[in-house]
């Protein structure tokens, strides 16, 4: 089975097998943004499931900027010896754990930050939800090289706990898709305008995390195909960026798309024919194939093993990344290898509300819930009805919001 063929990165690590799973974001980590043994105990599962990497949910390089109430934070040592446990999940399997690295820019639930940040003061409007971010304003550059060191310092606190690479968030609307966008881009500086000043802030911050993690450490991004707005980042403009990440030395680019505002990454509002395609950037993926060797990664609509093996046989790509699936299938590789698993047949949970159903936060809820459910040891449950993903959420992050209050930070250190 070619899924089960090795891949040597340019760095000259290797990956076991073509099979990834991509970063979904765990939202577990309330209070003092550390990872929690439930967390680790869902990567245990993952990491028993022999897929050749896992890529985690995404990890703030800013305590000041939170994308949602449970994200981890990695900005310092504080947590250390949780990251090492963390991390340890891989240990002498030879499988790899990559923290995916993000500043949430003006994608931010403003109820946990005080104060977003963008490259230019332009609001984040989703359907429905707009309530949930607040007006951002414009970085200054001062801040703006701030950020692209904070990507190199959490890089290399990872390796030294343990972790075996790390991927950059460059995709679905955050800081560095910010930047990319010339929506969301209105700089004049440097930073903005041509799409070489746009796409300078993901250079640096590979530039710096590559100074600090050596030459032999993967480095990975995830990248849009395009934004799929009007006036945002496009695919022809994609395509030249992915090839300056090439030339970089990038180890891994992973091809995704959208943003909050146009969940393209989860396809929920799609034509048909598109889904029985099954992956959704497969025609990019194919065109920008000719035009670099950098390694190859797809995610997005993945969910049969015929599928997944043409895409690689055809030399499309080279690593099929899958997400959603692995909340009900945890062991989703050592299945599809030993032929016990052909489909990944995942249900889409609907309130019957369009103006929630195309946003693609149920989906997102259900699917944290099912991680967390992971997490906790218990047993996937496919039946759960968008109504109750939105309850336990409403409640759990209510706990989080409230322990996210200085009153309770400052009693939980207390040992309260
Ligand atoms: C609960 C959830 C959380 C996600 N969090 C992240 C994230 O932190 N970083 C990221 O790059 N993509 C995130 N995604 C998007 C997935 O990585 C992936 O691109 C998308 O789900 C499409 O792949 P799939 O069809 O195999 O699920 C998330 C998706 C879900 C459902």
């Amino acid at each position: 089975m070619i899924l089960q063929k090795e891949l040597i990165l340019p760095c000259g690590a290797k990956l076991q097998n073509r099979i990834a799973k991509s970063a979904m974001s765990e939202n577990m980590s309330p209070r003092h943004h550390g990872p929690t043994q439930a967390l680790i105990h869902a990567y245990q599962r993952w990491a028993d499931g022999g897929s050749g990497l896992l890529v985690t949910g995404n990890i703030m390089v800013d305590r000041k900027a939170i994308g949602e109430p449970g994200n981890v934070i990695v900005e310092d040592k504080t947590d250390f010896e949780l990251l090492q446990q963390w991390a340890s999940v891989v240990k002498d399997t030879g499988l790899h754990l990559w923290p995916q690295l993000n500043h949430p820019g003006r994608q931010a639930i403003g109820a946990v930050n005080k104060d977003v940040v963008a490259p230019s003061a332009v609001m984040t409007k989703v359907k429905g939800v707009s309530a949930l971010f607040k007006q951002p304003r414009a970085l200054t550059e001062t801040e703006i090289f701030d950020i692209i060191d904070r990507f190199g310092t959490t890089a290399v606190i990872l390796k030294e706990a343990g972790f075996t690479g790390v991927q950059i968030h460059g995709a679905h609307g955050y800081l560095v898709s910010q930047f990319l966008s010339p929506l969301v881009n209105k700089r004049k500086d440097q930073w903005g305008g041509s799409l070489e000043n746009r796409a300078r802030f993901v250079l640096e911050i590979y530039r710096n995390i590559r100074t600090k993690v050596g030459k032999h450490f993967p480095v990975g991004i995830k990248i849009n195909s395009a934004d799929f707005q009007r006036g945002g980042f496009t695919e022809e403009e994609s395509m030249e960026v992915v090839q300056l990440l090439g030339a970089e030395g990038m180890d891994l680019i992973e091809i995704s798309g959208g943003t909050y505002e146009q969940p393209a990454m989860i396809d929920l509002n799609r034509k048909k024919s598109t889904q029985e395609r099954e992956a959704y950037f497969l025609d990019y993926v194919k065109k920008v194939r000719h035009l670099l060797k950098t390694p190859l990664m797809l995610t997005g609509g993945f969910r049969t093993v015929t599928t997944m093996e043409k895409a690689i046989t055809e030399g499309a790509l080279d690593i099929v990344g899958i997400a959603r699936p692995f909340t009900l299938y945890p062991d989703l590789s050592n299945r599809i290898f030993d032929g016990t698993l052909t489909h990944l047949d995942i249900p889409t949970p609907k309130t019957g509300l369009k103006m929630f159903d195309t946003s693609g936060f149920i989906d997102i809820l259900w699917h944290e819930i099912h991680i967390q459910r992971l997490g906790e040891g218990k047993k996937p449950n496919p039946q759960l009805s968008a109504y109750s993903a939105i309850g336990h959420n409403l409640s759990t992050t209510m706990k989080k919001l409230v322990f996210g209050l200085p009153f309770f930070q400052g009693a939980t250190k207390r040992g309260f």
